[in-house]
């Protein structure tokens, strides 16, 4: 094996802040020594990095859940890595864990400073490295919290959920199913729609790229919309609040249609039918759940094993050099299930 002082880590850094998509020029790259961890600490080498469309949010200058990443900082990830260097001895050498490693091929984290990092090993006999950044992850936390705390489905209601075939939509389908709810996905083009209807089960799926939303809620949700989980935002918002049926929730989870506007952020227009209606809209941060994961995670873990729960990841190769090409799929829809940059093979 490689000495440790004979190891680069090439890391990828926030050059500039975006206006709109993210492009090339917003990164720059950089190539520093790796060093030994100190008394207590450990050294990671990144297998895989979680992408999320958050990442465009944590670009952004201003007040936010928590603090943008700063011009010339490594720019954020989750991610799956193996401990190579260990003065810990809760993790030993080959160790796999999860942790804020951000976007770059070794992560060293001081002793202190695994909360910070929200370090935690993780048990592959549960679920692979790929569905630790999926199902048993941070997308899977947020469908199992959003849907369950704030959504609060019950049997036989009406689920709809919109980018339905991505990471966090996939999960939250799947688990409104084994709740006993009807489920309606919404999702852009024929494959990722006939994929969660055939695949995972869901009632139907509307293709929002094919036409009108409208028109397919109303065929596919008859009695309304008791439980409507928005990852998109927009004017896809405003078509479920016009369906939504008395007492309805809607989890606020994400509006990835407006992450890249130039102009504000479009405010859904037909909220007065929260009024008539006597529903209301929340807003979920998975990160407010972290004490809860254990249990979640256990509950997912067994839906994935008596195969009621099934996980796609979309793994992309390249390291971290093509992470700025491969962030971009999350705003395009050519992801197909949870976008994952592999940036080194795992043991074995
Ligand atoms: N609140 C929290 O704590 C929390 C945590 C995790 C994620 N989130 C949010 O959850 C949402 C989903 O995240 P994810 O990680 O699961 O991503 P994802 O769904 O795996 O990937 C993003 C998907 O969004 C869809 N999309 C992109 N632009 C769109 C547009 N203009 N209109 C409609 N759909 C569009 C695309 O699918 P199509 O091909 O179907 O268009 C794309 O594949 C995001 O809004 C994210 O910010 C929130």
């Amino acid at each position: 094996m490689t000495p440790i002082a004979a190891l680069t880590n090439h890391q990828v850094r926030l050059a500039r802040r975006p206006v709109g998509m993210p492009t090339p020029q917003d990164w720059s790259f950089t190539a520093e020594p790796v060093v030994e961890p100190s008394e207590g600490g450990i050294l990671l080498r990144t297998l895989a990095l979680s992408l999320d469309p958050a990442m465009r949010g944590w670009m952004n200058e201003g007040k936010s859940y928590i603090a943008p990443v700063a011009i010339g900082e490594v720019m954020r990830a989750g991610g799956i890595g193996e401990v190579i260097a260990s003065k810990n001895p809760q993790f030993a050498i080959g160790t796999l864990v999860s942790a804020g490693v951000g976007v770059q091929e070794y992560a060293l984290i001081e002793a202190g400073q695994a909360q910070r990092f929200g370090l935690h090993p993780i048990d592959t006999r549960l679920g692979s490295p790929s569905q630790w950044l999926n199902v048993l992850g941070m997308p899977g936390m947020t469908a199992y919290f959003g849907l369950m705390d704030v959504g609060q489905p019950k049997a036989g209601e009406t689920v709809v959920v919109s980018g339905a075939a991505g990471a966090v939509g996939q999960t939250v389908g799947q688990l409104a199913k084994i709740k006993g709810c009807r489920v309606v996905g919404i999702a852009g083009g024929p494959a990722k729609c006939e994929w969660v209807v055939r695949e995972l089960g869901f009632d139907a799926c509307i293709d929002y790229k094919a036409g009108d939303v409208k028109a397919g809620l109303k065929q596919h949700c008859q009695k309304g919309v008791d439980v409507y989980f928005d990852n998109v935002g927009g004017a896809i918002l405003d078509d479920v609040l016009a369906r939504i049926g008395r007492g309805a929730r809607i989890v606020i989870c994400g509006a990835i249609s407006q992450y890249n506007n130039t102009a504000p952020v479009q405010g859904p227009r037909n909220y007065l039918s929260l009024l008539v209606n006597r529903a209301r809209m929340e807003g979920i941060v998975v990160f407010d759940y972290a004490d809860r994961f254990p249990v979640a995670v256990k509950e997912m873990a067994g839906y994935l094993k008596d195969g009621r729960m099934k996980s796609r990841e979309d793994v992309m190769a390249g390291g971290v050099s093509a992470f700025a090409q491969a962030l971009t799929k999350l705003f395009t829809g050519e992801n197909f299930g949870k976008l994952i940059l592999q940036v080194a093979q795992g043991p074995g």
